[in-house]
């Protein structure tokens, strides 16, 4: 079934894309460089020292300069940001300090008359322990959405249900005294996990899914893709053993019960289907914090869950030819001719690669971003990439990121990859007013949009010349694998962007 266009701004979005191109766009995340977004840290517009959804919009035209064909913002509803919005407390609505639905509306349409999509990121793991949903289930064990989360009682001696893990730190389970029984957390014990066995859960993200798909936006990344559904008897995690990775041994077992269970793929046929409601089709793609490049192949089904899946096998490799040759190779290997691989190097929870990879040197930085836009997939460049930014130092008193505050001495943190875009030299960065005190510290403002935009020799002009390449050029953006069929036509089909967006000057 085809939904109707609704009149606003869903429609002007559906027929600019329409305008832009000719080729079939059914497929158009296969050809696109997507640009993630960390909104409070874009840019500010009311001076508050935190980016907002205005602040996206009145950068469309820098972004429709360096040539990116998407952005997805981190979330952007409503939360009480233990978590900086991945602890929704209501799906419907939009973060205050961001804008509102307005807001959305508007970037929507200015992106679209950008040739720009826009994707949002969905977190239907967990909810914050805030949400009405939540708040009604602790209630009472006789309460509606009781059976929404994941309830246990305590085991025969008064302790937990089971041995699993949050993933940060400690027990995934938290004792709820009112009504004597623990519920699961598998990240903070105000992230409560949503039951996925519930027929009603599944009910509700469909309606959530078609809320902002009929807004007009174009996809979704889908937090923590692999852990929705959890064995329903709630069975032990056996420990890790040797031959697993690294990332797995921190947590010292192996999620086997709580991680890519059969049923979830059940899940992402549904939401898939949903996006087939749609012309053109919206795009899903997982964040599965996997090693097994098998399993990361599993969630895109037979075409019929999601279209991509982020791949942190990659993200996590070393810096060198030898090792990005074997896990690219690996990559190819498991993934085959139908699935599309993802490219990313930097995002909001692990280092940015200029630091990470190339430890601040600006020739690797050029190389680093020469791999992800050349490879044969979908990349994904995390803002401020395209600049070579660098993490920045959080002194002790500025960290906000629970992450650290949970685990002391642990853990890093997250805030040094979050911090403010950086526009122009000197205070504030353009970010905001000179005078504000962003949310997190700012970094070397030396390394600017401004500055390196005039520059041809910048890598922000190597970043853009990349894109351009890759956009004039079907063999770079689909390497050995040109004739297969059934995917998008290549060639320069892509969408251009108007004249409002070719001609605007930077702002800020
Ligand atoms: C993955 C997100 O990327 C991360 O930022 C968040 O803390 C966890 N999922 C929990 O939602």
């Amino acid at each position: 079934m085809q939904r109707r266009f609704r009149p606003g701004s869903r429609a002007v979005w559906t027929s600019t894309i329409r305008k832009m191109t000719e080729a079939p766009v059914t497929q158009w995340w296969r050809d696109a460089v997507v640009y993630q977004v960390y909104p409070r840290s874009f840019q500010d517009t009311d001076g508050d020292g935190v980016g907002n959804l205005a602040g996206v919009t009145s950068r469309l035209e820098y972004l429709s300069w360096l040539g990116i064909d998407a952005v997805w913002l981190t979330p952007i509803t409503a939360s009480p940001d233990d978590d900086f919005g991945y602890d929704v407390s209501d799906y419907y609505s939009v973060q205050p300090v961001l804008g509102d639905l307005a807001s959305v509306d508007r970037l929507i349409e200015a992106a679209g008359r950008c040739g720009i999509r826009v994707i949002l990121d969905i977190v239907p793991n967990h909810t914050s322990d805030r949400h009405a949903w939540f708040k009604d289930a602790r209630a009472s064990r006789e309460s509606e959405h009781r059976d929404w989360y994941v309830w246990a009682r305590p085991s025969r001696h008064g302790s937990l249900p089971n041995n699993w893990l949050s993933v940060f730190g400690g027990p995934a389970w938290e004792h709820d005294p009112a009504t004597g029984e623990f519920y699961l957390h598998q990240f903070l014990p105000s992230q409560p996990d949503l039951n996925w066995w519930n027929p009603q859960v599944r009910g509700e993200f469909d309606r959530i899914l078609r809320f902002w798909f009929d807004r007009g936006v174009a996809g979704f990344r889908i937090d923590t893709a692999n852990k929705v559904v959890k064995d329903s008897l709630l069975r032990d995690n056996p420990p890790v053993g040797p031959a697993d990775h690294a990332m797995a041994r921190r947590l010292g077992q192996r999620p086997a019960r709580t991680s890519s269970q059969a049923e979830v793929h059940e899940i992402w046929r549904r939401w898939r289907a949903v996006c087939r409601e749609y012309e053109p089709e919206r795009m899903l793609v997982g964040e599965t914090w996997l090693f097994d490049l098998n399993e990361v192949a599993g969630y895109y089904g037979a075409d019929d869950e999601l279209q991509l899946n982020f791949n942190f096998p990659f993200v996590y490799a070393d810096f060198s030819a030898e090792a990005l040759r074997r896990v690219v190779e690996r990559t190819e290997a498991a993934l085959g001719a139908s699935r599309w691989p993802v490219w990313t190097a930097s995002n909001h929870d692990v280092s940015r690669f200029p630091s990470r990879w190339c430890g601040g040197d600006s020739r690797l930085i050029r190389m680093g971003l020469t791999v992800l836009l050349t490879l044969r997939g979908t990349p994904f460049l995390y803002y401020g990439d395209e600049l070579g930014m660098t993490d920045v130092d959080v002194p002790g008193d500025r960290i906000v990121d629970p992450l650290s505050r949970r685990m002391p001495g642990q853990h890093r943190g997250r805030d040094p990859e979050r911090t403010p875009m950086l526009w122009r030299p000197g205070p504030g960065a353009g970010f905001t007013d000179p005078d504000v005190e962003p949310w997190l510290p700012l970094g070397d403002s030396q390394v600017n949009v401004e500055q390196q935009r005039d520059d041809r020799t910048s890598t922000l002009r190597l970043c853009r010349d990349l894109i351009a390449l890759r956009r004039e050029s079907p063999d770079l953006r689909t390497g050995g694998r040109l004739h297969e069929p059934g995917r998008a036509r290549g060639g320069l089909d892509l969408p251009a962007g108007d004249q409002y967006c070719r001609r605007a000057e930077l702002s800020g």
